[in-house]
């Protein structure tokens, strides 16, 4: 498969992500449980993973311990085992799983974005924070014509997102801990690739300022985690066209232990006066959910906050 993930940041900010990215990547799969019998799975995407971005042009000039990406609490989200949780959440409907906990949050996300995203022929769309995917996938089937664009900052999230929009006729298996029919404590799911033509990936950081422009942004679950809510909401509303619609969802309920910056977008009046401020008109708001993570046998429900306005 060729295909280009593309490169959304500065020359500096690309050299730093990718000297870190090496390094995470190698460490990643030293670390890895031999014992477990299903670590070769992981080490063979993470080496893909890596393959790609030693053929990638930078200088390694910049030492990990010094880079500021490094100590970012989303690094987090660049790691297999985020990655894979993800994408176990996003594509449960569509694997061979067929069981989906968190299916309320996505289906609302594309419905809401068919029915206010007034779309015409030469529309862009972004998803923002992407991760593996999921939405990017939902919205260009629906949109065979438009290029619907995933951004994120995991390079890993964007190779699996690759994967599983991209590649004709992939079937990917994916790893999962769970108790399983047998009780094992860890099998697989498969997920089959869309074969989409009209999908592009791009590595971005939302904490940065970004030129392009997009008639239609859904974004999910991702600035609740930015370091400043304000400043993201502020690259939000500079990525649209005027006229542009943004489809918004966040979790809002776990803030105190958070810096005050990061506590912003912490109620649904909160989100909408962020957006108002900021000039956009409502069109829909609601709260509801939940949001559902699985591991083991403990549940976690996070009410999800769904905010649609037009710049
Ligand atoms: C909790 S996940 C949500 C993924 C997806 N939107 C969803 O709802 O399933 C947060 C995503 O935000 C991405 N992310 C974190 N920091 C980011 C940043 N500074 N710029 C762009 N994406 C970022 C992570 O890599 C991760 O894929």
């Amino acid at each position: 498969m060729s295909y280009c993930i593309e490169w959304l940041l500065t020359e500096t900010d690309k050299n730093q992500y990718i000297s870190n990215q090496l390094f995470q990547l190698k460490s990643e799969i030293d670390r890895l449980d031999r014992t477990w019998v299903h670590s070769n799975l992981v080490e063979g995407y993470l080496n893909d993973a890596l393959t790609s971005l030693e053929k990638e042009a930078y200088s390694n000039d910049l030492p990990v311990q010094n880079n500021p990406l490094h100590e970012r609490r989303i690094e987090k989200y660049t790691t297999w085992i985020e990655v894979f949780r993800l994408i176990n959440y996003q594509y449960g409907r569509y694997s061979s799983l067929r069981c989906s906990y968190s299916e309320g949050l996505y289906s609302a996300l594309c419905d809401l974005a068919v029915r206010y995203g007034n779309i015409s022929p030469d529309s862009e769309i972004a998803v923002l924070g992407c991760g593996p995917g999921r939405t990017v996938a939902d919205l260009a089937i629906h949109y065979p014509d438009n290029i619907v664009w995933g951004l994120d900052y995991s390079y890993l999230a964007l190779k699996m997102a690759e994967k599983f929009l991209v590649s004709k006729d992939g079937l990917y298996d994916i790893p999962i801990r769970d108790t399983g029919a047998a009780g094992d404590i860890s099998s697989t799911y498969s997920i089959a690739s869309f074969g989409l033509d009209n999908v592009k990936l791009g590595l971005f950081d939302i904490v940065k300022p970004h030129n392009k422009k997009y008639d239609l942004i859904v974004c999910s679950n991702t600035i609740n985690l930015m370091p400043d809510h304000e400043h993201a909401m502020d690259t939000i509303t500079s990525m649209l066209n005027e006229g542009g619609v943004v489809v918004y969802a966040d979790l809002a309920g776990w803030r105190l232990d958070r810096s005050a910056p990061q506590r912003v977008l912490n109620s649904m009046n909160s989100i909408i006066e962020s957006f108002e401020k900021r000039g956009f008109r409502t069109l829909e708001y609601f709260k509801g959910g939940p949001y559902i993570e699985f591991e083991l046998e403990n549940r976690t429900e996070y009410m999800e906050y769904f905010y649609v306005g037009i710049k």
